[in-house]
């Protein structure tokens, strides 16, 4: 018998269709690919990916970055223990905390979590609890407007991330004073970078600073914010050639620093962004003198980067893929204006066929909540050809199930 090899689009209906409506789905062999692609790109320097796991936090989407050698990037004591739970050693965990309490850092600390430092007060913190006992890493605000849009830019000089370069005498003071042992340094600029060039300007702040004060480092950590594609023509971040450019401006620093050290990154969205679909039903369709709109099953509360970004998702009508087009503003069901969509061109669109949202791997099922007491919709992976429930959808009991009657 040979075998039937399914379209994607008949996979995606397969799986809505089994386990209803709205539903995360997630193809596995794309995040394999990304991973590869980046290996390949960075050839020729000792790479460390670090996943950013606030994109995605599913379990089975860390063991199989695990499963294909990729450590994680944890930003909370949440993530870490999610990291640990799915396999990783503490020491395959970088931690970047901002503005957490010192408590969540001793926790971590107990828990063998490397930590990548971010403040002048947690280096002191942190040097007289620890002192010399564990190696850190330090976060380096390079004063670089990198990112997409003014949300997502945290490497400028006005943000509240990292150490400004220009106080690093005084992180050398604090250093010594206490003994510490800094084996890396970090920077992150921002997500959805448009030019490529701020991650080799930023990486030239952190070369400096490790040739003034740094002569026992370990790693340099580029952090990420690489720019995906969010419809046919969208910029991208060419990794080939951003690699090729990375790989000899680190080398070069390699060369005068005198040793070799390892290159990090810590991609969130690059890995995980074009693997993910937030799978929907059409609810209902209206015909206002001036717009068409096409309300779905879902809203802010599931995927709310259309809302807050104003990001750009393409969507599509699966079940009628020959259909006519029409013009429709996609919309939610919460009572709130959560347009996905203006003037989107959609097959035409009848009352329960399928409407697809894609990109929806990265900060989507991650950024949902229960608003308007909505249930968070439940996620599949295909694996190895294979649909897998990797989280059932909420009911209404887990959404009472912290709540307190005292009344
Ligand atoms: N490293 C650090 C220290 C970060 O803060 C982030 C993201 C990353 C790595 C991963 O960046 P990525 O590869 O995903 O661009 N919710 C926003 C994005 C916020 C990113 C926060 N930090 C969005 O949906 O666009």
């Amino acid at each position: 018998m040979p075998v039937q090899i399914k379209t994607q689009r008949e996979t995606l209906l397969e799986a809505i269709e089994t386990y209803g409506s709205p539903l995360y789905f997630y193809d596995a062999e794309k995040i394999i690919t990304q991973i590869e692609k980046m290996r390949n790109a960075f050839r020729g320097v000792d790479l460390k990916l670090k996943y950013a796991c606030k994109a995605l936090t599913n379990i089975n989407i860390l063991k199989l970055m695990n499963k294909h050698g990729v450590d994680v990037d944890v930003v909370s004591v949440e993530e870490a223990q999610i990291a640990l739970r799915a396999g990783y050693a503490p020491t395959q965990i970088q931690y970047t905390p901002s503005g957490v309490p010192f408590s969540e850092i001793e926790e971590a600390v107990a828990l063998g979590i490397r930590m990548n430092l971010d403040s002048l007060q947690v280096i002191e913190q942190f040097g007289e609890q620890f002192g010399s006992s564990m190696p850190i890493c330090l976060r380096v605000n390079p004063s670089i407007m990198g990112g997409g849009n003014a949300k997502i830019s945290v490497g400028h000089a006005n943000s509240k991330f990292g150490i400004p370069y220009q106080q690093f005498d005084e992180v050398v003071k604090l250093t010594k004073k206490y003994g510490l042992k800094v084996i890396g340094l970090h920077q992150h600029t921002g997500s959805d970078f448009k030019n490529a060039e701020v991650i080799i300007d930023a990486a030239e702040v952190l070369y400096k600073l490790a040739m003034d004060y740094f002569p026992e480092l370990e790693f340099i950590d580029l952090g990420s914010g690489f720019k995906v594609a969010y419809s046919a023509d969208d910029y991208v971040t060419d990794m080939e050639s951003l690699g090729k450019k990375v790989v000899e401006s680190f080398n070069a620093f390699t060369k005068r620093y005198g040793k070799p050290i390892q290159l990090w990154f810590e991609p969130g969205k690059y890995l995980v962004s074009e693997c993910g679909y937030l799978l929907t039903k059409a609810t209902v369709i209206k015909h206002n003198p001036s717009v068409s709109f096409v309300g779905i099953d879902s809203g802010l509360n599931h995927l709310i980067r259309p809302m807050m970004y104003d990001a750009y998702h393409e969507i599509e009508n699966l079940s009628n893929s020959d259909g006519e087009k029409k013009m429709y503003h996609v919309v939610g069901y919460i009572c709130e204006n959560d347009t996905f969509g203006e003037d989107r061109m959609l097959n035409e669109v009848s009352v329960g066929d399928v409407i697809s949202i894609k990109n929806a791997g990265a900060y989507a099922f991650s950024m949902a909540s229960n608003y308007n007491s909505r249930v968070r919709p439940a996620e599949v992976m295909l694996y190895n050809n294979e649909l897998k429930l990797i989280r059932r959808r909420e009911t209404l009991e887990d959404v009472l199930e912290t709540q307190i009657e005292v009344l």
